[in-house]
């Protein structure tokens, strides 16, 4: 099996993956967050701090490219290339309503003809450059039936894997993920499936493949991952019994990191407050700390509150065990 770290962006930078694989393992790839190239520039000088290798290292990485044209997508393509990349992938998935007023991300599906152009426009520079392009796509923008033509369009390009969140744009993130199209994409893609969508605990996988009737063989976890940091090693079958503390080491690396880069305290604070929304029910009767922390606008008092309710703590067994 084959776990593979969604792109979250604005939480799984340079700075959580480093954190992230230096304590945790059994991640098969990381996807970075998308960089959107432009015609005069393919990537922004904090786009490609994230990405460059030195900030990378050990870390079995794909970019991501956000755009509705190719010429731009070759560019940034040709940039990762030389930076030592093999593989790029494509965001078809976006939802975000300025995103998707360019016709980009999610924006794109519903523009076939230009979808399958584009994609003969870079296919063809891949073909000739010997460039991997996996896909990461939702159903459709409208309508997830809008989801058997986009498959048929996909099975005419060597997609190297074709990663299915199986939800509309207008689902978001919410809602359960449409996961009847996935099986129509186990029955008529000819491309290597990924699946992605709500799978936070090693329940949640074993349902699927149930309702699959296939164990799935590469998942790509997102949410799951940031709120249970241990959950690959879960499905993989490594128990352990250093949540806590694991959890704690990942905590002060990310945190310290952003110190290093950041100021005043409350940009640093914004950042771990993210994170604090996911982690948040991992602490069973601390709310009113953690109610505390997310109000903390310095750092002395942020760390005084981790410390108390990390210190005391056991890690909701539902979540976490
Ligand atoms: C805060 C946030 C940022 C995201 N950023 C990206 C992104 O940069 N690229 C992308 O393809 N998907 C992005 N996604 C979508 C996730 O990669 C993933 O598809 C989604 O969270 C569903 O998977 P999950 O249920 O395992 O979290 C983002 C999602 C969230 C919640």
């Amino acid at each position: 099996m084959k776990i593979y770290f969604a792109p979250l962006e604005g939480i799984t930078g340079y700075i959580f993956r480093n954190a992230f694989s230096g304590i945790y393992g059994h991640i098969d790839k990381f996807f970075a967050p998308f960089i959107s190239p432009s015609e005069k520039c393919p990537m922004t000088s904090r786009e490609r701090k994230d990405i460059t290798p030195e900030n990378n290292s050990g870390i079995n990485l794909v970019p991501q490219i956000l755009t509705c044209r190719s010429d731009c997508f070759i560019e940034a393509a040709k940039e990762l290339q030389a930076m030592g990349y093999s593989e790029v992938n494509l965001n078809l998935g976006c939802p975000s309503g300025t995103v998707c007023a360019k016709g980009k991300g999610a924006g794109f599906l519903p523009e076939t003809l230009a979808l399958q152009k584009f994609l003969d426009g870079i296919f063809s520079y891949a073909g000739s450059s010997d460039l991997k392009i996996s896909v990461k796509t939702r159903l459709g923008y409208y309508d997830p039936d809008e989801f058997y033509d986009l498959v048929d369009i996909f099975n005419g390009f060597p997609i190297s894997e074709l990663i299915v969140h199986p939800r509309i744009r207008s689902d978001f993130y919410k809602g359960e993920p449409r996961k009847e199209y996935f099986a129509y994409a186990l029955e008529h893609s000819k491309c290597p499936l990924v699946y992605n969508g709500n799978i936070f605990t090693a329940k949640d996988y074993d349902e699927l493949s149930g309702l699959f009737n296939v164990s799935l063989d590469t998942v790509m976890l997102g949410r799951g991952l940031i709120t249970d940091p241990s959950l690959a090693d879960k499905l993989k079958g490594f128990a352990s019994d250093t949540y806590l503390a694991r959890f704690r080491k990942l905590h002060d690396t990310v945190y310290q990191e952003y110190r290093k880069v950041m100021s005043p305290d409350i940009n640093v604070l914004y950042k771990m407050r993210e994170l604090w929304s996911y982690w948040q029910n991992l602490f069973e009767g601390r709310e009113r700390d953690i109610k505390r922390l997310l109000k903390a606008r310095k750092c002395a008092e942020y760390e005084e509150i981790v410390s108390s309710i990390i210190s005391y703590s056991t890690l909701r067994s539902n979540s976490v065990a």
